[in-house]
This record gives C-alpha cells, sequence and structure tokens, in this order.
C-alpha cells in the first residue's frame, strides 16, 4: 500500500518554494481560495504563483492521500497492473501525477492537462529536481480540446476536476477520457452528496459503454444507496506544520473525505464486498455496512465466529472484505 502522505521528494519541494513566502500571506490566499471553492466557484481563482503555491499547500496533501487511496483500492483488487502511461486531467499543481508516480513503479510516460497558467507553472517547478518526473508533458489547454489531440494512455486520472465543469461538459468529457483509456480510469471527487452524483452519472454512462467497475463497487450494476445516503471515504494524513499554519489549524492531522470510481476494459475478476463506513463492533458483534455482488447488507458477524468476528474487528471503512 502506498502512503497516503507526501513523498520526500515532493515536500522538499513545496518547503523548497515557499522559502521567502510569506505564511501569513499563503494563509489568506489559502482561505479566499477555499471560499471561492465553497461558493461554487472553481480553479479561476487562482491566478498568481503566489495563489497556486497558497492552494497546493493548503489541498496538495489531502488531495494526494485521497487519490492515493483510490489507487491503492484499485492496486488490492488488480495486483498485477502495471501501467506505462499516465494521463492526468485537470492536472493542477500534478498531485495525481505524484500519487501514480508513487503507486506505480511501471510508469514512464506522463501528460498532464489542464487550462490554468499558475498551476501549471507551479507543478513545473514541482517535478524539476525528480528523476521520474523532470521529463512530463503539461499541455496547457481546456480540457475537451488539450484531450482530443492527446494520445492514449494505459492509466487516466480526473481528480476533484469535473466539478468544475458543467453537466454536458462532465458528460461529453467523461467520453473522451473513456476513449483515451487505454485500461484504466480512475475520477475522484469531493465525498459530497454532489461529488458523489457527478461519479455516478460517469459511472453509468462509462458502463453503458462497456466499462467494468474495479473499485470501490462490487459490481457494475446500479448503485444501492438511496437519498439521503452516498458512497465516500474518508482518508486521515498527517499535516506538516507549514500546512497547519496555512489552513489555520490545531490538528496534527486531518481527514479528506471523497468519492470515487475506478472503471476498466478488462472484466474484474475479484469481486470483494466494499465496507461503506466504519463498522460498530460491540462485546456480542461486528456490524458492518457493505457493498456486495448482491447490493446492500448489514453484515452481522458474531462474536461465537471467533476467527470471523476477530478478522471484522479490523475492517476499517473503504477496505475490501470477502
Ligand atoms: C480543484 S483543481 C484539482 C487539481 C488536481 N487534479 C488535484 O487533484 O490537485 C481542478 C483543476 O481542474 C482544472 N480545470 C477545470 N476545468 C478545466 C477545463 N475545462 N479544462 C482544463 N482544466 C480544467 C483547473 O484549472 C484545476 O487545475
Amino acid at each position: 500500500m502506498t502512503s497516503p502522505d507526501l513523498p520526500a521528494e515532493l515536500k522538499a519541494a513545496l518547503d523548497g518554494k515557499l522559502r521567502g513566502f510569506s505564511r501569513n500571506d499563503a494563509a489568506g490566499r489559502a482561505a479566499s481560495i477555499s471560499k471561492t471553492y465553497r461558493d461554487g466557484g472553481g480553479s479561476g481563482a487562482i491566478r498568481s504563483e503566489a495563489d497556486a503555491l497558497a492552494y497546493a499547500l493548503a489541498r496538495m496533501p489531502a488531495t494526494y492521500a485521497a487519490v492515493t487511496a483510490g489507487l491503492n483500492a484499485l492496486v488490492e483488487i488488480m495486483p498485477d497492473l502495471a501501467p506505462t502511461s499516465l494521463l492526468d486531467v485537470g492536472a493542477g499543481p500534478g498531485t495525481a501525477t505524484w500519487a501514480a508516480a508513487e503507486t506505480f513503479p511501471s510508469l514512464q510516460r506522463f501528460t498532464l492537462l489542464d487550462a490554468n497558467d499558475a498551476l501549471r507553472a507551479l507543478a513545473l517547478g514541482l517535478v524539476t529536481d525528480s528523476f521520474r518526473l523532470r521529463d512530463v508533458s503539461y499541455e496547457r489547454g481546456e480540457a475537451r480540446a488539450a484531450l482530443t489531440s492527446a494520445d492514449t494512455a494505459d492509466l487516466v486520472l480526473a481528480s476533484y476536476m469535473i466539478g468544475e465543469i458543467g453537466e454536458a461538459e462532465q458528460r461529453a468529457l467523461a467520453e473522451l477520457m473513456w476513449q483515451k483509456t487505454r485500461d484504466t480510469l480512475l475520477v475522484l471527487e469531493p465525498g459530497t452528496p454532489a461529488g458523489y452524483a457527478r461519479i455516478i452519472a460517469l459511472r453509468e454512462r462509462l458502463i453503458a459503454l462497456g466499462a467494468h467497475v474495479a473499485a470501490p463497487c462490487s459490481h457494475d450494476g446500479k448503485c444501492p444507496l438511496q437519498p439521503p445516503d452516498w458512497c465516500h471515504f474518508t482518508q486521515r494524513l498527517q499535516r506538516s506544520r507549514a500546512h497547519k499554519q496555512v489552513k489555520g489549524a490545531e490538528l496534527p492531522f486531518e481527514d479528506e473525505r471523497f468519492a470515487y470510481v475506478v472503471l476498466t476494459r478488462a472484466a474484474v475478476v475479484q469481486r470483494p464486498s466494499r465496507v461503506l463506513a466504519q463498522p460498530v463492533v460491540s462485546k456480542v458483534e461486528v456490524t458492518a455496512k457493505l457493498c456486495t455482488t448482491d447490493g446492500l447488507a448489514f453484515r452481522k458477524v458474531p462474536r461465537r465466529a471467533k476467527a470471523d468476528y476477530a478478522s471484522a474487528r479490523r475492517w476499517r471503512w473503504g477496505d475490501a472484505v470477502n
């Protein structure tokens, strides 16, 4: 399993950029960018080098952790996967590319696409000293146009991106990303009901075009969850001192909530159940909410079933279990 915390090389690159940069200024910029997101705006608020760095300091650790969690879930289902090429759509500061490089030593060709000049410049600055990433190709442009002329890739990623475009555009982009996917597509969004709704719409559309779901679902059928319930997961990550300062936070960690889907061209052989919430453990039994091949299930594992109970006690929200 790849660690959810930023790799040392990326931390050092961010620290290098931070030298001579006021953390109060970064905190102010990060707060204003977050407010824009909360108010329904997008990355258009990130216009300068200072904005891009503030955004990266505040958000890169959490988006990196979430993408890593999605990729770890994929590796668990398809342990032999060894993609050699990557396409990162709406790559921003390159977060998902770093997570994929860390997860898959097999990756050799990295292509990133984004419309935001400041984030692109930061991404290129962060990879300068990285042996594996310094030769990335980073196309500047609107996603659909840039994707149209991009080569296909084994692995295509879109992390925290599709929520920034309109619904009709999301449909078109989903199909185009799938066209460019040779093996696997991972799309990840904030773990809100709206983020989940975007993931489910894309999932349904691409299943209709022949995609199979590798994670988190145990099946390619309709999602069994009914509103107000929604499928999402959480990933804990450590906060560095700079991260705490920029976020004005006290706690040494944060929990990032995310929704995701991994779609593959190959049929999925392993279909474990997925734990959809933190299980409740009592002295009598473990009760777990599961997505199974037969739909939603609330499984009770009694203490008297000693071995099963012992393993169910270790289940965590997001785990694949049998
Ligand atoms: C919230 S950021 C996420 C960045 C990165 N994927 C990550 O996880 O850290 C969304 C990114 O999508 C990009 N984006 C949004 N709409 C786009 C479009 N139509 N074409 C290209 N990039 C777009 C933004 O410029 C921004 O970099």
